[in-house]
């Protein structure tokens, strides 16, 4: 595991698009995987002015979300489907074909679920799976107590993350109390991570997966088995980190990734 620990959130954006730059670069038909939340909003952001500037080209690119709620149409402007689009797909030349958010209905779902496993295993894999975390260390929305060995599957949210949403939504009726999510195993199968967190409340979080135990607890602490796992966090984010050596880590090696 590569941990860097960078100023701020733009810091930690710009240094996310080098990564998903290189790997574009290097392998122009990726299949990446994205995730949604404030977080990557700024690497999306990023990748687009990459693409209109001519400088990084999505043609052959091959997509994989990690999860969408149950229940909300795609046009919802809370759905996933809804933000991908509007933050990154719409902006780039992206195959809409080769764009795979999980469906978020709840008729059908297990079968949905297969066929996302299997879509991902007929792409050959995914070869960089962006993450965000939830505060209460989730990935994607596997909440803590999900099995660590999940695939792609309907879970319902918990408590904490159904407050942490209602602030989206006007009507806190609508808030959805169910996603579904790519599994830990389905993540931890992807060739390498890239695990972004930014600011104070994602501090506990990030000490508890970077320096705790492994724990279906705390799901993100999966990542430290992961062998190419690259983990981003800004100083608020790494403000409860006990061991400071990963600050600057990347100066003396120079700045290619792991
Ligand atoms: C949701 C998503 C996660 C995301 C998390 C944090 O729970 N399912 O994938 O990591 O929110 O979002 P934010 O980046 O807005 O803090």
């Amino acid at each position: 595991m590569l941990v860097e620990v960078v100023p701020t959130y733009d810091a930690m954006s710009d240094r996310a698009l080098e990564i998903v730059a290189t790997q574009l670069r290097e392998k122009p038909d990726s299949v990446i995987g994205f995730a949604t939340g404030s977080t990557p909003a700024g690497l999306y952001s990023r990748l687009v002015d990459e693409h209109r500037g001519g400088r990084l080209d999505f043609a052959q690119v091959t997509t994989f979300n990690l999860d969408e709620y149950v229940g909300l149409p795609p046009d919802h402007a809370q759905s996933y489907h809804h933000f991908m689009w509007s933050h990154l797909f719409a902006h780039i030349n992206v195959d809409p074909s080769r764009v795979h958010i999980p469906g978020g209905t709840a008729d059908g779902i297990d079968e949905t679920c297969r066929r996302f496993e299997e879509a991902i295993e007929q792409a050959g894999g995914i070869d960089l799976q962006v993450l965000g975390i939830g505060a209460n260390g989730h990935l994607a929305f596997n909440e803590p107590g999900s099995s660590l060995g999940s695939r792609t599957r309907p879970k319902p949210l918990t408590e904490s993350t159904i407050r942490d949403n209602a602030r989206l939504f006007d009507d806190p009726e609508e808030v959805p109390r169910h996603a579904i999510t790519m599994g830990i195993g389905t993540i931890m199968d992807a060739r390498q991570l890239l695990l972004l967190a930014s600011g104070e409340g994602k501090a506990n979080a990030m000490h508890a997966t970077l320096e705790g135990p492994i724990t279906a607890m705390v799901p993100a602490t999966i990542v430290q088995l992961h062998p190419h796992a690259h983990v981003i966090v800004d100083d608020a984010a790494a403000s409860n980190l006990e061991y400071k050596h990963h600050h600057g880590i990347m100066e003396p090696y120079g700045r290619r990734l792991v």
